[in-house]
């Protein structure tokens, strides 16, 4: 569906700059906004893409505080860490901003304080867990129990990472504090809160009427299951001393829950590429705002932000949020405490040079409709059967013919034969058959179509085999290797925003810029065997 839109933004989760990111963000995330970004690029769209490190909440400073270090120090590192692993795969963020940045810290302010002046807000007293050893309330993660919907013993005050059940501290049973381990107890405080129940209505119009047909149904079910189950009063402000102080009077030692303030961060990025722009991204109705994200953000992205971009009031709302579902690795849960995962510069030291063979198997076997499972022998079997044998065995050989008989010239098209007519016509239908499933977030059926034209040209090249037809028929030959090199051209094209270092280097080998004229010396395609 090529839509009305004028314009893009696109944005993908901001990753917590509290470790690492591994291939289940990239599977989950940042590589189907990549893909789809890089489509929309290639089809002359105005688009935005726009990230960030999200640098505040209780995740940063629990891992501060297991390390030694301030929370700064934690941020420091690990944006710098997040930004690089995103930049050596490929993934072309507009701008890879973070939530510390003074820019962030005065829009989500102002956002605040717009709500919180026009009553958006209800201020309540009242009591809360602290624990009087380490002297701190216990907001969201610094708090642990037992979940009463599934009864995972380990989990946080905010959500529950088993059944993914989004919990209050006190609904938590037998809590204990994560700081010093005791039993806390209750003591009074005052917060702010966004009345989600008010938006209800509004939510249940938007999203069950409105987006039935074109949200996922993951996204949709759990959107739905939320508001059936009812929606309550949700505190946006908490007592820490690490995050965007609450910008009102009477909220000392107070600031921004953080997913009242990350998501803003969104705001805040688009600001800082764009300081006299940012606003049509943002409140123009010709922009398509899309949220690409994984599965346990679904509520924050559809239900939450939307209810606060909806008090606020200048703002568009999400056109869609085409959220994954998670990838493990080697059947089990990747964990980050557990260690249990493939880390994205770690990665890059095995395999250096070779991000597009990740960023393949990864989109291939992406988790788009259900839980996947990452395995080194799927990996190795994908990147020697499919890169190299179908994809890789396809380009070597149109180019390498050419080579050898035409002296790296395009040799010209001559009669076309029935068959030639056909895979031309064939070949036409995917350009548009793969940005149809790209518009539609269906990246691994997309990228299933992209293998299908390699396969098309290996048959192709069986079919009429020019090895043999060389000694008789040299003009035939001429036409066969010419379709073959505009096959081998439309993948280029095609593969971009899959493969986006493998085009360049294909591009550069097939002198696209310049063409027609001659191909480039080597011409190897930098694909190998894994063993
Ligand atoms: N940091 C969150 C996570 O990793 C995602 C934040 S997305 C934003 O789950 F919208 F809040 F920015
Ligand atoms: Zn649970």
């Amino acid at each position: 569906m090529s839509s009305d839109f004028q314009r893009y933004t696109v944005t993908a989760a901001l990753p917590y700059a509290n470790g690492p990111v591994h291939i289940g963000h990239l599977a989950g995330v940042y590589l189907p906004a990549d893909i789809y970004v890089r489509y929309l690029r290639s089809a002359g769209r105005d688009v935005k893409f726009i990230c960030g490190s999200d640098e505040h909440g209780v995740p940063i400073t629990i891992r501060a505080q297991k390390e030694g270090v301030t929370p700064q120090q934690v941020v420091d590192k690990y944006h710098a860490l997040i930004r690089d692993s995103f930049l050596d795969f490929g993934v072309s963020f507009d701008i890879y901003s973070r939530t510390s940045s003074a820019t962030h810290r005065e829009v989500s302010s102002g956002f605040f304080r717009k709500l919180y002046e026009e009553g958006k807000f209800i201020e309540q007293t009242s009591q809360q867990y602290y624990d009087e050893q380490a002297n701190q309330f216990l907001a969201d993660r610094y708090i642990v129990g037992t979940c009463p919907n599934c009864g995972n013993e380990n989990a946080y005050g905010d959500q529950c990472e088993r059944c993914g059940t989004s919990l209050s501290p006190t609904e938590l049973i037998n809590p204990r504090s994560m700081l010093s381990g005791n039993n806390p107890v209750l003591r009074e405080t005052k917060h702010w809160y966004l009345p989600l129940d008010q938006y209800e209505p509004w939510l249940r119009e938007w999203i069950v009427e409105g987006h039935k047909n074109d949200w996922k149904a993951n996204v949709y079910g759990q959107c739905k299951s939320w508001i059936d189950q009812g929606l309550h009063p949700r505190a946006v402000t908490r007592d820490l001393d690490w995050g965007v102080p609450v910008p009102v009077e009477g909220a000392e030692g107070k600031v921004l829950y953080v997913w009242f303030d990350a998501p803003i961060g969104y705001i805040s990025a688009t600001k800082d590429l764009l300081p006299d722009t940012w606003e049509t991204y943002w409140k123009d109705s010709g922009s398509k705002l899309v949220h690409f994200i994984g599965k346990d953000n679904i509520v924050f992205h559809c239900i939450i932000f939307p209810a606060m971009l909806k008090a606020h009031g200048d703002y568009i709302l999400p056109d869609n949020v085409p959220a994954n579902e998670f990838l493990n690795l080697e059947g089990d849960k990747i964990s980050t405490s557990r260690n249990w995962a493939v880390w994205l510069h770690e990665y890059l030291q095995d395999f250096p040079g070779r991000a597009d063979v990740l960023r393949y198997v990864l989109c291939a076997n992406a988790p788009e409709n259900k839980d996947n499972d990452f395995t080194w022998k799927d990996f190795q079997a994908r990147n020697n059967n499919e890169l190299l044998a179908t994809l890789g065995n396809f380009v070597n050989r149109a180019v390498v013919l050419t080579h050898k008989y035409f002296g790296g010239q395009i040799p010209a098209r001559n009669e076309l034969t029935e068959f030639d007519q056909e895979v031309l016509q064939q070949l036409a239908d995917f350009p548009a058959r793969i940005g149809q499933l790209i518009e539609n977030y269906r990246f691994r059926d997309a990228l299933n179509e992209l293998m299908n034209l390699a396969r098309l040209g290996n048959k192709y090249l069986a079919d009429t085999e020019p090895w043999k037809l060389i000694k008789t028929d040299e003009a035939r030959v001429g036409t066969i290797l010419n379709i073959g090199l505009q096959i081998t051209a439309s993948l280029t094209t095609l593969m971009e925003p899959f493969l986006p270092s493998t085009a360049a280097r294909l591009g550069s080998m097939l002198n696209t810029e310049k063409a027609p004229g001659p191909l480039l010396a080597t011409p190897m395609l930098c694909l190998s065997d894994i063993n």
